[in-house]
């Protein structure tokens, strides 16, 4: 029997049917692998996983991380939650370490590129939702970047991005401080290929706001560059907007997708439950073409 599933737009999500037993015990991870990697987003409606469950559904897709290492110049150390689940709220007293980065979870992004290995996937189930707002959105960067005219493609695939915190929360916090901008410099930059191709031969645009600007190239020049695709990438037919339900889980791939939450009520308590699945493999972009041998 194979899964059964429906599309959630044209070129972004699926909704999943199938038993809450059946995915926490893992007998469909293969087809739930093959189908995140195709449909980018997965929607399981009504299961409602436990923190237990969570975890166990997550170790069957892939590697549960556990613990953190980021490390700001505040010495704070940002942890994975308790044994690989994170409370996800704007409320410090919820997620005391991870609530004042949170606010650049409004901004299209992926998950983890400072790192070297962008994490796989998240896994995702609210325990209160707002009354207003708060919707999550998801753009397919495979389908932007297959969208694209060869020869941008090409050219493309030759430049890389520097990926930096400063990037990824000035903007959501445009009167930042002098020692939130001290702490955001303090996390490492990180270069990764504008394209990346995945070992399964798919090419993806690794975009985020993180992107701080294109090697090499003018500042002005990288920036409208990065402005343009960002644009490109985020138009409604690549993306896929999620009205959440209590009783949903979501698990959407990181390394061709991006994400952002839409405005919601700060006071209002939203909590979501959140499993990450570390990378599988490095942001690989395409080898240059060899210079062609001199007869
Ligand atoms: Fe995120």
């Amino acid at each position: 029997m194979t899964l059964t599933f429906e599309d959630l737009s044209p070129r972004m999500g699926a909704q999943v049917t199938i038993g809450k037993d059946e995915l926490v015990g893992g007998t469909r991870a293969r087809e739930i692998r093959a189908l995140l990697d195709r449909r980018g987003v997965l929607l399981f409606r009504g299961l409602a996983p436990d923190d237990r469950e969570l975890r166990a559904i997550a170790r069957t897709l892939g590697d549960l991380r556990i613990g953190g290492a980021k490390r700001g110049a505040d010495g704070k150390t940002l942890t994975e939650g308790d044994e690989g689940l994170m409370k996800i709220s704007l409320d410090p007293d919820v997620n005391p370490e991870y609530a004042r980065f949170l606010i650049g979870n409004h901004l299209w992004h992926m998950d983890g590129t400072y790192e070297e290995i962008p994490p796989l996937a998240t896994l995702f189930t609210p325990y209160r939702l707002s009354k207003i707002g708060g919707d999550t959105m998801f753009a397919n960067t495979y389908a932007a970047f297959e969208d694209l005219e060869p020869a941008e493609r090409a050219r493309l695939e030759k430049l890389r991005v520097v990926h930096t915190m400063q990037a990824a929360l000035f903007p959501a916090k445009r009167d930042g401080t002098p020692e939130e901008f001290a702490v955001w410099h303090s996390y490492p930059q990180r270069s990764h290929p504008l394209v990346w191709r995945h070992r399964s031969g798919r090419k993806s645009l690794v975009l985020s706001t993180s992107g701080a600007y294109v090697e090499g190239m003018h500042p002005a020049e990288s920036h409208d560059l990065l402005q343009r695709l960002m644009a490109h990438a985020t138009q409604d037919k690549y993306t896929y907007r999620h009205k959440w339900k209590l009783g949903d889980l979501v698990i959407w791939d990181n390394t061709g997708a991006m994400h952002r939450v839409l405005p919601f009520d700060k006071e209002s308590g939203r909590e979501f439950h959140r499993c990450t699945l570390n990378g599988e493999e490095p942001v690989t972009g395409v080898a240059p073409e060899r210079e062609p041998a001199m007869a």
